[in-house]
């Protein structure tokens, strides 16, 4: 009945855990295709299962609007307000990346299998691994061992546990939920998010704060037809010509976005944070060399060091481009259109969506003679960042360390997680973001992978947090 039988059950559990991972990772749930509803409803179904076997009460909330798509949500509860200690809400998504590219894959992307990893310990490789099926089920197990080894649900913390299945496409439905939901998850006191990274194998971390997003795709419409770039060329606009020159303008010489506005409300990073920063001893270099790129290529919004772009300063990409012949072979074109995706990933207090606006009034002000734009908005998340002297962040530092005999780094991280800056601007909630991925998890990409010793670390972990936040109640 303590954390002592709830770590031993871990223990000697564990290879079942991995077991029902596997059982959770080979059911396809792409929340973004809808081909593959019925499979996210089935995976929303397996964790609302295990939840309810850990003795928690679960429901599966509809999130569909009236015209529209929206995957069902797992709302799990446990304990009442006569709980003692914090009311946790623990958030986590089911929902996956698509596999694609699928040739690249060494073994079926939902075909999970356990393999000898790059660390020493064995990983499992699958669709959703380590993002984030992979770090939810760290929790799940965890809440398990409280429930198997006698003790109370929940390791008797009072829990809100919220899993959606639209985190990898916006959580466009999200906002609303929580509107809805808000008299209950009003009462939390804080998130604990388990989807971000270690600061390398063996050092676990806490990140503090996430990145915002606006992302964008905007076309440039020209002819009302593909043409001979023999009789057209060099005669009208060539929608990939001006697209292209349009969206060189977006950086300057130093590699600073050149919208007016972009940088207002900036905040960092602070001074604090960039000593902190320098002293984790990451290896820029190192890192260029694993995706085959010598130190020079260190480059990006100049005066800052490639963690503080990473973590602390603003960009803009242009992640997909599109118009005229992409085929085989030659073919002498001017298309009638062209079409970029371009996405800006923002800090506090950056607010998405005057960002969003400001692009779109900045390409009209430079539209080509004769052209016209349209204009498609992939949705935006809020950057997040939560405060040092936030009482649960010392919980969670103590959990780490108790769990992985190492006190835990206090990182960020570039990548954006919508929920966090939600719960922050609707219900003034922060979030802790207990993760314990690694660098080279190869989330998004072929090949995806957990590691077992992260798996191991992150479920005790879980189990340590119980103790934690209720020590000295
Ligand atoms: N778990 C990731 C966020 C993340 C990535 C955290 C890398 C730490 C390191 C999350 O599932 C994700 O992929 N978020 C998207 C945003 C979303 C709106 C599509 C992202 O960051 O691109
Ligand atoms: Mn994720
Ligand atoms: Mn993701």
């Amino acid at each position: 009945m303590t954390t002592e039988s709830a770590l031993a059950w871990l223990e000697a559990n564990e290879d079942a855990g991995i077991e029902r991972l596997c059982e959770w990772l080979k059911i396809p749930s792409v929340g973004t295709d809808p081909a593959f509803d019925d499979d996210t409803r089935r995976a929303a179904a397996w964790c609302a299962d295990h939840l309810r076997a850990s003795g928690f009460d679960v429901e599966l909330k509809e999130t569909a609007p009236d015209d529209g798509r929206g995957q069902p949500i797992v709302l799990a509860t446990c304990g009442d307000a006569s709980t003692p200690g914090p009311h946790v809400l623990f958030y986590g998504h089911y929902d996956v990346q698509p596999s694609d590219p699928d040739d690249l894959w060494e073994t079926g992307p939902f075909d999970p299998v356990i393999r000898d990893g790059e660390g020493g310990g064995k990983m499992v490789v699958a669709r959703g691994a380590s993002d984030d099926k992979g770090q939810v089920a760290m929790f799940l197990e965890a809440m398990r061992a409280w429930k198997e080894s006698g003790g109370p649900v929940g390791g008797g913390v009072r829990w809100t546990v919220l899993i959606e299945g639209e985190e990898e496409s916006g959580s466009v439905n999200l906002e609303r939920f929580l509107e809805r939901e808000r008299s209950r998850l009003a009462e939390c006191d804080v998130c604990v998010i388990s989807d971000t990274g270690m600061l390398a194998r063996g050092k676990p971390a806490i990140t503090y704060g996430v990145r915002g997003l606006a992302y964008t795709e905007v076309t440039l419409h020209g002819p009302d037809r593909d043409l001979h770039s023999g009789m057209w060329g060099g005669r009208c606009p060539n929608p990939i010509n001006e697209l292209v020159r349009v969206l060189a303008g977006l950086w300057d010489g130093d590699r600073k976005v050149t919208l007016p506005g972009f940088y207002d409300g900036v905040r960092g990073p602070v001074q604090d944070e960039r000593d902190a920063w320098s002293k984790l001893g990451r290896d820029a270099a190192k890192q260029l060399e694993e995706i085959g790129l010598s130190p020079e290529a260190d480059i990006g919004e100049a005066g800052f060091t490639e963690v503080e772009r990473e973590w602390g300063r603003p960009t803009c990409d242009i992640n997909g481009i599109q118009g005229g012949y992409t085929g085989a072979g030659a073919k002498t074109v001017i298309p009638a259109h062209a079409s970029a995706k371009v996405s800006f990933r923002l800090v506090d207090d950056q607010d998405p969506e005057k960002i969003r606006d400001g692009f779109f009034a900045w390409l009209e002000e430079r539209t080509p003679p004769g052209c016209r734009w349209s204009f498609l908005d992939h949705g935006t998340g809020l950057p997040a960042t939560m405060s040092f002297d936030n009482l649960y962040l010392r919980a969670a530092s103590t959990a780490i360390e108790s769990a992985c005999g190492v006190a835990p780094a206090m990182i960020k991280t570039g990548g954006s997680i919508p929920v966090a800056g939600l719960l922050k601007q609707n219900l003034g909630l922060e979030t802790v973001f207990m993760g314990f991925g690694l660098d080279d998890d190869r989330v998004h990409s072929p090949n995806e992978k957990f590691e077992v010793e992260c798996f191991r670390m992150g479920a005790r972990s879980h189990v340590e947090l119980c103790r934690a936040l209720l020590k000295g109640v």
